[in-house]
């Protein structure tokens, strides 16, 4: 019996072979007699070649539609020099078919199964079977599949268990909201899906495990945007006796293996490193996009004495006054471009854009353009042009204000201005850690100190005093992977002593009584021997998003869902019959909320 030949795998060497393929038909064009049928499968694509000769083959031929499953068998022949395709492997060669089947036929797809799809993504999510029948799809697919089979074999290499933790929690809210699965047998309790197998994995080092990793799936019940999902894939790890530069080392050599699997291309560790401070006041955000310049200089200081009040009263008041300079920026930027901007920084709160044309800096004021000039001082302005080492032709746009809308308004815009600039060379990959993260950061609506990575994380040992007197002080040994502007992975040593956990928590107000009864579990472990650890998450989807330069981590994952958490395909979530609601001792209430 003849075995199958893969649609991508034909070459001129098969030439005089009988041979049998199978496939989905791509395309069939009748040119006068002869029908030519593309024949897809997941390896590339095939032209088949019928001839009216055989004429029930030619009839079944004629009769196919585009994405019937076929079968067939026949002869692999060159193609005449003028009809050689150089564009695909294949290209060479085509197939004299003998026989066609049809092993299934196809209704017509809601849109065409091409590389360049047009159809909205609605449509494709709905019959996502179909959008991953697409060869781009596919190849993103094996891509993301290279990623996690580099990242198991590395992991393994370094002596790495492949554990599995639970799916069914204790509900630990922090950070994003739980999903929750109501229990049969326990009536009015749940089980909390994983945000992170983040307890479990500190567990097992409890355990005497040493090194754990796992490709995990985790569940946050979260605003979504482009880069987040409901229910995402972490390459996650944690090992025993370490230090920070241990598991960044460590982190470092698993994401120069996956990125050579991903993209065929070598990485030079050790990556640079940034505090969060400095990412802070340079970048506005602590995943600074370190591939072009445009950093922020923070001009606080020198606006305590103005009287131009939107300067002045932020420095006052404890908020910040940012420069943004555009070098070149009075050519680069029109009119119009400012306005858009103004708008853009609006979205992060900013009230306005203030500017700065410098247009001659040795004739201050009159060399500078700008509806903020009149208010500032000759001395200020000088200052100012020193503080920012401004160029005649620079722009200056200003940003005042709150610490984080500041922040956040001139961040964005640099990122901005980065792209459409066209500051950003294609092909670069900057990797920066970002660390000494503080251990806490105020929430102005809950009015206490949230934990800015998780509880777990361990305070340098120098600010452990702090845990009690200035928990805002205090800094942490957490650290983040920045890829381009994106955070893909983060990590932190962990607290391994119950004492210094019970103080977080406190830090964290969250009471005793609470903290017995969320975590427990983990307090009591920690008093059984637990050695010092530490590690680390990638986002998986993340990760192969940013090697594909896909728009969207939904391009990545094979079933995703949609903005709103809604899967179209199968219609999740879904309302399920009264008994099961029964069953589970749950009733709807009556009334609308
Ligand atoms: P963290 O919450 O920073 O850390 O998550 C680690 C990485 O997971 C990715 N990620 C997401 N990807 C897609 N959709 C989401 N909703 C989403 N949320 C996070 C990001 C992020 O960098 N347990 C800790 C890790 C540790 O301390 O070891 C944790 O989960 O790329
Ligand atoms: P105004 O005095 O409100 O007319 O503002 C003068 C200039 O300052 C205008 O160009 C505004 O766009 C700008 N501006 C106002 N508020 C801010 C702010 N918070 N940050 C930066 N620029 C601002």
């Amino acid at each position: 019996m003849l075995k199958r030949t893969r649609c991508g795998d034909f070459r001129p060497e098969n030439i005089g072979q009988t041979v049998k393929l199978n496939g989905w038909a791509q395309t069939n064009r009748d040119h006068g007699g002869v029908i030519f049928i593309d024949v897809r499968d997941r390896f590339g694509v095939v032209q088949v070649v019928v001839h009216p000769d055989t004429e029930a083959e030619h009839a079944l031929a004629h009769s196919l539609r585009q994405q019937d499953v076929i079968e067939v068998t026949g002869e692999v022949i060159a193609r005449s020099a003028e009809t050689i395709n150089k564009k695909i492997p294949t290209g060479a060669i085509e197939v004299k078919a003998s026989t066609i089947t049809v092993l299934n036929r196809s209704e017509t797809p809601p849109f065409m199964i091409e590389d360049d799809c047009d159809s909205g993504e609605q449509l494709r999510l709905e019959y996502r079977y179909l959008d991953l029948r697409r060869s781009n799809m596919q190849r993103q697919m094996e891509l993301r599949h290279r990623v996690s089979h580099a990242a198991r074999n590395f992991l393994h290499g370094q002596e790495f268990l492949d554990i599995e933790t639970p799916m069914l929690n204790k509900s630990t809210p922090e950070g994003a909201r739980d999903y929750l699965v109501p229990s049969r047998v326990y009536p009015g309790s749940f089980y909390a899906l994983p945000q992170s197998p983040q307890i479990f994995k500190q567990l097992l080092m409890v355990a005497g495990m040493d090194r754990y990793y796992q490709i995990a799936r985790c569940f946050r019940d979260e605003d979504l945007r482009a880069d987040r999902q409901p229910e995402f894939t972490q390459v996650d790890l944690e090992m025993s006796f370490i230090n920070q530069d241990d598991v960044m080392e460590l982190a470092e050599g698993l994401i120069a293996a996956m990125f050579e699997a991903g993209m065929g291309v070598k990485l030079n560790p050790p990556f640079d490193r940034m505090t969060y401070a400095h990412a802070m006041d340079k970048y506005g955000l602590d995943r600074p996009d370190v591939r072009f310049g445009l950093e922020h200089v923070n001009v606080t200081q020198l606006m305590l004495d103005v009287d131009f009040k939107v300067f002045r009263e932020p420095a006052e008041k404890g908020g910040l006054v940012k420069v943004l300079r555009v070098p070149g920026g009075n050519d680069l930027l029109s009119r119009k471009n400012i306005d858009d901007y103004t708008k853009f920084v609006g979205i992060y709160g900013a009230k306005g854009l203030a500017y700065i044309k410098v247009n001659d800096k040795t004739d201050i004021p009159n060399g500078l353009q700008s509806p903020i000039v009149k208010n500032l001082s000759v001395e200020v302005l000088e200052k100012l042009i020193a503080a920012t080492a401004a160029e005649n032709g620079d722009l200056l746009f200003f940003g005042a204000g709150d610490a984080k809308m500041v922040n956040d308004a001139l961040g964005y815009l640099r990122v901005k201005l980065g792209h459409d600039l066209g500051l950003i060379k294609k092909d670069d990959h900057r990797f920066v850690w970002v660390v000494d993260f503080p251990m806490f950061e105020w929430d102005a609506e809950a009015k206490r100190p949230v934990a800015l990575h998780h509880p777990f994380t361990a305070p340098y040992p120098e600010d452990l005093h702090l845990l009690d007197s200035a928990p805002l002080q205090a800094t942490s040994q957490a650290y983040d992977l920045v890829w381009n502007g994106t955070e893909i992975g983060g990590g932190s040593i962990r607290i391994h002593d119950p004492e210094v956990q019970k103080k977080v928590f406190k830090a964290l107000n969250i009471s005793d009584e609470e903290a017995e009864s969320k975590f427990g579990f983990l307090i009591k472990a920690l008093k059984y021997g637990a050695p010092p650890h530490g590690g680390l998450a990638f986002g998986l989807d993340r990760v192969v998003s940013l090697m594909c330069g896909a728009d969207s981590i939904r391009d990545v994952i094979a079933f995703p869902k949609t903005q709103k958490a809604a899967d179209l395909m199968c219609e999740a979530p879904s309302e399920v019959d009264e008994a099961q609601w029964k069953e589970l001792g749950l009733r709807k209430r009556r009334t609308t909320i």
